[in-house]
């Protein structure tokens, strides 16, 4: 089986119900009413609701010690699964909202990486991403404040909440930042806007978009996503769990990749989507029609097209390839 590699999951998005409830109890706080229906499932009905269920859910996550052990748990588990490599969304507004400095929730999550390198041999980077339905500014805020000298993790800046509300073009200014100050750039589109919102996107100074599958709605744009080498962080579970898609059968995952768009597997918010890393591979198998050599070529585009310097992306490759699957990063 190839190694897996993951560029789209929401850090704060990745703690079970479980996790959630240990971190309320170490923080003396409740778990806010509304975001469990039933001991092991968060409770939302569509896009926008499950957006503010996290937000509730997000709130119990206090100190640089918790991001410490979202990120580890996290982490662990994608490495038990085969994953070498992933990319970790993370928002500093979730973190500034409970009065966390984003240094400190950076250093919590730093410690999570470096925890989980030591204890199970998965490398991760940070991706910080802006919250669009905070506006305009708050955006600008996050790319502005981390232009300079940032914690050495962070590699990547993205855009996530209500795309349908908040298109993505108004956001440029922030982009211009992030890109001038040396961040890889991707942008939440085609995901619960179509593919207007994906040609928009592609105003922004991008090498990937996150989700971007609606684009399949303009064959143009599909052909145009091709040529220019844009890289699709696609979420099959997530889109079939939010209703972007009916099935996974009429996923348009397979035709973009046919069609020769370059395309990555990523679980988005798993334990909301019933998601797991392993899971996305083993939907595009079972599910999707991709072979095993199909497979090992989603991991090497997402290698290829993480934000991670080329020392380490050389590294994650030779791991790939390498008979037993180790080496020492
Ligand atoms: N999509 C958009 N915004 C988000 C998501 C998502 O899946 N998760 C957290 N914020
Ligand atoms: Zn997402």
């Amino acid at each position: 089986m190839t190694a897996l590699a993951e560029l789209h999951v929401h850090l704060e998005g990745t703690a079970p119900p479980d996790l959630i409830r240990r971190l309320a109890d170490r923080n003396g706080i409740p778990v806010p009413d509304g975001v469990f229906d039933g001991p092991d499932r968060f409770k939302w009905v569509d896009f926008l609701d499950f957006l503010r269920t996290y937000d509730r859910a997000a709130t119990v996550i206090r100190t640089a010690e918790d991001y410490r052990d979202v990120t580890y748990e996290y982490l662990v588990s994608c490495a038990r699964q085969g994953a070498i490599y992933v990319e970790l969304l993370v928002s500093p507004d979730h973190a500034q909202s409970v009065g966390l400095p984003p240094s400190e929730q950076q250093a919590g999550v730093a410690q999570g990486i470096d925890d989980a390198r030591r204890d199970a041999g998965i490398e991760a980077r940070i991706v910080l991403v802006a919250v669009r339905n905070f506006g305009v500014q708050a955006a600008i805020d996050i790319a502005q404040s981390h232009a300079g000298e940032r914690h050495p993790y962070i590699v990547g800046f993205n855009l996530a909440g209500d795309e349908a509300g908040y298109p993505p073009a108004q956001f440029a200014p922030a982009y211009e930042i992030a890109s001038r100050a040396g961040l890889g750039c991707t942008v939440h589109a085609g995901e619960h806007a179509g593919a207007g919102s994906v040609r928009e996107a592609l105003t922004l100074p991008v090498t990937r978009l996150s989700h971007g599958v609606r684009a399949v709605e303009d064959p143009a744009l599909v052909q145009d996503i091709a040529d220019r080498g844009i890289v699709l962080e696609a979420c099959p579970t997530s889109n079939v769990a939010t209703q972007v898609f009916p099935s996974y059968e009429e996923h348009p995952l397979r035709r973009l990749y046919e069609a020769g768009v370059k395309v990555t597997l990523g679980s988005d918010d798993p334990p909301y989507f019933g998601a797991s890393i392993g899971g996305e591979y083993a939907v595009a198998r079972e599910r999707l029609g991709f072979g095993e050599g199909e497979l090992e070529s989603l991991t090497r585009t997402a290698i290829e097209a993480s934000f991670a310097d080329d020392a380490l992306k050389r590294a994650l490759l030779k791991r790939m390839t390498a008979k037993d699957g180790r080496s020492n990063l």
